[in-house]
């Protein structure tokens, strides 16, 4: 039954992004575990559980956005070499320096931050609500980080000043 009167066609636009979207905060998750395990410095406590934070908010919004996927009667993407192929994220290379790791998960949320707002403008042409709000909550939460970040960043690159 057609219970969210949406033709398969028009959703299909909305659908690609939020596969994209899925992809991107797949790549995203490894990137955050990747740094979680591998962080060395004075600054490790401080970031191995940031960055736990993050990659665990990261897992409850893939699996989020997998099931919208679903709720609208698609098929959500589910394979890594696809997520490989379809995500503006790159995998990051192993760093050993500690601001290089936020600088790079800066880089991250900006590819979802703009990822985020392709499923916001493509589901409002067809007044997708449910999708708009998901999107909007992720959107607003990641904004936030991304000022927290931002803001650790200059303080440490200040203290290397000095
Ligand atoms: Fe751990």
């Amino acid at each position: 039954m057609n219970y969210l009167g949406f033709k398969s066609q028009e959703i299909k636009p909305v659908v690609n992004e939020l596969n994209k979207l899925l992809s991107n905060y797949h790549i995203y998750y490894q990137n955050l575990r990747n740094f979680h395990w591998n962080i060395k410095g004075e600054n490790f406590f401080d970031l191995h559980n940031q960055f736990e934070d993050l990659y665990n908010d990261a897992r409850l919004k893939i699996d989020e956005i997998a099931e919208r996927i679903l709720t609208l009667r698609q098929q959500p993407v589910s394979r890594f070499s696809e997520y490989l192929e379809i995500s503006d994220v790159e995998e990051a290379e192993m760093q050993d320096n500690d601001r290089e790791m936020v600088l790079i998960i800066l880089e991250n949320h900006q590819k979802l931050i703009k990822s985020l707002r392709a499923v916001i403008e493509n589901a409002g042409k067809i007044s997708d609500e449910g999708t708009i709000d998901m999107a909007g909550s992720f959107l607003e939460n990641l904004e936030k980080k991304s000022w927290m970040l931002d803001a650790w960043s200059v303080r440490a690159g200040k203290a290397v000043q000095v």
